[in-house]
């Protein structure tokens, strides 16, 4: 049992936390949003995650996780303190630090006693030295610390059979002794253990997230050359994956890739880059595809519409990907908004991201269910592929909808099946 504090009570800070506690540590989760805090203290949770409310509510229950808005009280006693705050974009793509910056001074100005700062945000290469300076000037006086980065890779929606089930831990740090302690905090976990310098693990994180990007814009660009030759991408995806040398994840075609963290950690590796004079040529096109996938969704429904001015288009899910209530980035929005431009009317549904929609999207009429938004709409995109629409009753939407076209955004129906119940269907990159 070790006594943790985790700093940020957003997508990671939440999962480490209440996994941390659920292993048996005791821990005080720490944010500087009021409102969070309070609603977590009643059981109500800040975000959506399959699982976390219920876990939560038993580490809290059973003592040995609590939340807070006071630095002082989440540091008393504390042995680790995890950052887990937003590193958003800044200008230029460079990743803004402000948040990062704020929670250093503050474990500086509020500690007591030795302390391992542990850093989860994802952060540009030196930033671990630059935390520790910032520490180390902040402090009122000199206590010992040591910062270990310990990037996170949980994916959202399934963020906490991730974190008990890591493919790897990497842990960067110039003090030994401090990465074998945060090593021990994970040994129940039993992954392998990668420890390396700061900077080379500030490093993997960033150059995991470029390639897992790097290979949908992959197979989103082969989907493309599929369409214009009469190939299905879906098929062809199928047959590489097989080869283990390739593998078969992050190889599904569509929309591309949105959310809180590929295109903010691309952009911020290629910044990184073009700073020390480099050219970063594979990441621009990696970007540059993506973006044209979005635009993809767009050009069809105009072309199979012959126009998109005051025709009622519908989409099929808002969330970034299925599972999470996330919004950052989601292709929707940039979507809605460009067939808004070009004078449609526009409507949308999403199983659980709809709050969070409603104010990323203004104009877009939410509806309660996949049917209402096929209901008189001229065509429908899907957007994001959750479950509750794999099986819709497509006989229905196809009778509800004024003109039955579809463009399937995430490749989620069977195109034959599709034309035999009448639709003018256009997946992506099935020729
Ligand atoms: P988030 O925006 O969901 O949550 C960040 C939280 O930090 C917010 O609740 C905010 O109020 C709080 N915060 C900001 N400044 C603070 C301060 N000074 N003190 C205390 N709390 C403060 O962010 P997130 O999605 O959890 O991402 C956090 C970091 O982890 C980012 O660097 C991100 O790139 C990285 N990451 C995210 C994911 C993911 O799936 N979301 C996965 C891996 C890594
Ligand atoms: C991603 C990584 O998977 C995590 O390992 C990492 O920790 C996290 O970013 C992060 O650094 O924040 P996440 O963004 O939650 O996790 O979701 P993914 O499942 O990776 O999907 C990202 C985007 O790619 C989604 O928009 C999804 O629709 C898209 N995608 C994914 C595809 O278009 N095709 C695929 O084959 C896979």
């Amino acid at each position: 049992m070790r006594n943790i504090c985790v700093i940020g009570v957003g997508y990671v800070g939440l999962v480490t936390g209440t996994c941390f506690a659920d292993l048996g540590n005791r821990v005080v989760a720490l944010d500087i949003n009021e409102e969070r805090i309070a609603n977590l203290k009643q059981g109500i949770l800040p975000i959506y995650e399959p699982g976390l409310e219920e876990m939560v509510k038993r580490n809290v229950a059973a003592g040995r996780l609590d939340f807070t808005t006071s630095y002082a009280e989440a540091l008393r006693g504390a042995d680790f303190a995890f950052i887990a705050v937003g590193t958003p974009e800044g200008v230029d793509g460079e990743a803004d630090l402000q948040y990062v910056r704020a929670a250093a001074e503050s474990i500086a100005e509020n500690m007591t006693q030795p302390l391992i700062i542990v850093n989860k945000s994802t952060v540009p290469v030196g930033t671990g030295d630059w935390v520790a300076d910032i520490v180390r000037a902040k402090q009122p006086r000199p206590i010992a610390f040591s910062v270990v980065s310990c990037p996170e890779f949980l994916a959202e929606g399934s963020a906490l059979s991730d974190f008990m089930n890591p493919a790897r831990i990497v842990l960067g740090s110039t003090d030994r002794e401090a990465a074998n302690q945060v090593a021990d905090l994970h040994l129940s976990l039993r992954a392998p253990i990668v420890v390396t310098d700061l900077r080379t693990a500030e490093m993997i994180k960033y150059a995991s997230n470029a390639f897992l990007a790097t290979k949908i814009s992959f197979i989103n660009e082969i989907a493309n050359i599929c369409e214009a030759l009469g190939a299905d991408v879906k098929e062809v995806a199928a047959g590489m994956g097989y080869d283990p040398r390739i593998g078969k994840h992050f190889l599904n075609a569509g929309l591309g890739w949105g959310g809180s963290c590929f295109p903010k950690d691309v952009r911020a590796l290629a910044y990184m880059a073009t700073v020390q004079g480099k050219h970063p040529q594979l990441l621009q096109s990696v970007m540059d595809i993506n973006k044209y996938q979005r635009r993809q969704a767009v050009l069809k429904t105009r072309e199979m519409l012959g126009g998109l001015k005051g025709k009622t288009i519908g989409l099929f899910g808002l969330a970034f990907k299925p599972n999470t209530d996330d919004m950052r980035d989601a292709p929707s929005v940039e979507i809605a908004r460009a067939l808004q431009a070009e004078g449609a009317l526009v409507k949308g549904y999403d199983p659980v991201a709809m709050h969070a929609a409603e104010r990323m999207m203004p104009g877009v009429a939410m509806c309660a269910s996949a049917y209402e938004v096929a209901e008189g709409a001229d065509a429908v995109i899907v957007c994001t592929e959750w479950n509750e629409f794999k099986q819709l009753d497509l006989a229905r939407i196809k009778q509800s909808m004024r003109q039955p076209v579809l463009v399937d955004g995430r490749n989620l129906y069977d195109a034959k099946r599709m034309q035999d119940l009448g639709f003018q269907y256009r997946g992506m990159g099935r020729g």
